[in-house]
């Protein structure tokens, strides 16, 4: 198996990386009313100044209905502008940068766009007390109009100077949502076996990287597992990586958990129970959260590297460039993935908390990050932009 050294360049598909190092998408919150602000530009050039060879923008929604709640980003001509001064002040300090592509299917509470659309229809955790009790099952019509946004919105953001693109078909968003036994409820070629649930998703993957050539890569992110029984699971997602290097993915970065029923598998850490009560968006919610909200998060206990065994056993199985992601925060669990014959590391709190954090390490000034995955970052992408409150 190939070891990489992660701190010299590297080849991501057609693009030259200065190291293995990738920013990886975490809500940055940084909009005014779904427009990019300052905030977001300057959080992006600190990440690229600290040293990542690629920095990641999360959840760029293909359509105003993959919003999961009503002023988030979607991509359209104003939020263009914004984005491409991103890319430019990225560019400009010699950084590379990428954007998450999502939609989020049944997961919302955006009321503006009516009932949310889904695989099937399910119970909307997340939405219910917003008056989104359900979803609808997307028809043919759905299914070919989303398609085209996410071609559409690939195409836009290839135009104004992103690098690449990572597609997200993870976290229990719309095509994590096909993927899902325990969402896909379909009886049509889109549900059933894994071949049928993983086929929208793999159109859609195959229409973008149509549509934007084979020089411009094309990530993916992807459930380890779902976190929960009956789900996708680590098996399942060996088979889609076969699938994703056959349609010539450049690579995936593996991750796990379900946004709507197991936050925190893909977070590990403690429960910020108190800010997320008073950011809770109506009185009903607030209360909810209150009362049951122990009761409905689960807590994970936190460890360096937390996917590590799981994601080894995709590595065994697959040739397609992967991304190790979860719990990376030292120069020695850095080492034990580069050991273990991974592509690319991907990195979220460490650099949240310092986005000199791979710097500090290179040179020796640490050797472990001051994260304590207390998640009060997840609080805080809610009330003005993603930030450390140590
Ligand atoms: C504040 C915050 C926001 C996040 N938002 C996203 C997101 O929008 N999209 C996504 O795919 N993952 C998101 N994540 C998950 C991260 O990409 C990553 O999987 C997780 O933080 C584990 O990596 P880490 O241990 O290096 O932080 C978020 C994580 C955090 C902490």
């Amino acid at each position: 198996m190939q070891q990489y050294n992660f701190y010299k360049s590297a080849e991501l598909g057609s693009l030259v990386l200065k190291n293995r190092f990738i920013k990886a998408a975490t809500f940055e919150g940084m909009y005014d009313d779904g427009i990019p602000n300052k905030k977001l530009v300057d959080f992006h050039s600190s990440m690229a100044k600290g040293g990542v060879g690629l920095t990641t923008i999360s959840y760029a929604s293909v359509s105003a209905n993959g919003r999961t709640f009503k002023d988030q980003m979607y991509v359209n001509p104003e939020s263009l502008v914004g984005l491409r001064r991103v890319v430019e002040a990225v560019h400009e300090v010699g950084g590379k940068i990428s954007i998450q592509l999502t939609h989020c299917g049944y997961f919302s509470k955006n009321t503006r766009n009516g009932v949310p659309i889904a695989p099937s229809r399910v119970l909307n955790e997340y939405g219910m007390l917003s008056g989104l009790p359900f979803s609808k099952a997307m028809n043919e019509s759905d299914l070919e109009e989303t398609k085209k946004d996410f071609v559409w919105s690939a195409q836009q953001l290839k135009r104004i100077g992103f690098d690449t693109l990572e597609l997200h078909l993870g976290h229990g968003y719309l095509l994590s949502q096909f993927l899902s036994p325990k969402t896909n409820k379909r009886k049509d070629q889109y549900g059933g076996s894994l071949e049928n649930r993983a086929r929208y998703p793999l159109e859609v993957f195959r229409a973008i990287k149509d549509a934007v050539g084979t020089n411009f890569p094309v990530l993916v992110k992807l459930n380890l597992e779902d976190g929960f029984k009956k789900g996708f699971s680590v098996e399942d997602c060996i088979e889609v990586c076969k699938k994703l290097e056959s349609a010539n993915c450049d690579g995936v970065v593996l991750s796990g958990g379900f946004t709507s029923k197991s936050p925190f598998f893909l977070l590990r850490g403690d429960v910020p129970l108190k800010g997320m009560v008073k950011n809770g968006s109506n009185w009903a919610e607030k209360l909810t959260m209150a009362l049951f909200g122990p009761a409905i998060i689960k807590k994970y206990n936190y460890s360096s590297n937390f996917f590590l065994e799981l994601a080894k056993r995709v590595r065994q199985q697959v040739k397609l460039p992967l991304v190790y992601l979860g719990g990376v925060d030292s120069r020695q669990g850095i080492e034990e993935i580069q050991k273990a014959g991974f592509d690319f590391v991907a990195i979220g709190r460490a650099l949240i908390h310092d986005p000199n954090f791979l710097q500090k390490i290179e040179n020796g000034e640490i050797s472990k990050s001051g994260c304590t995955h207390c998640n009060q970052c997840i609080v805080e992408m809610d009330r003005g932009g993603v930030r450390c409150t140590l």
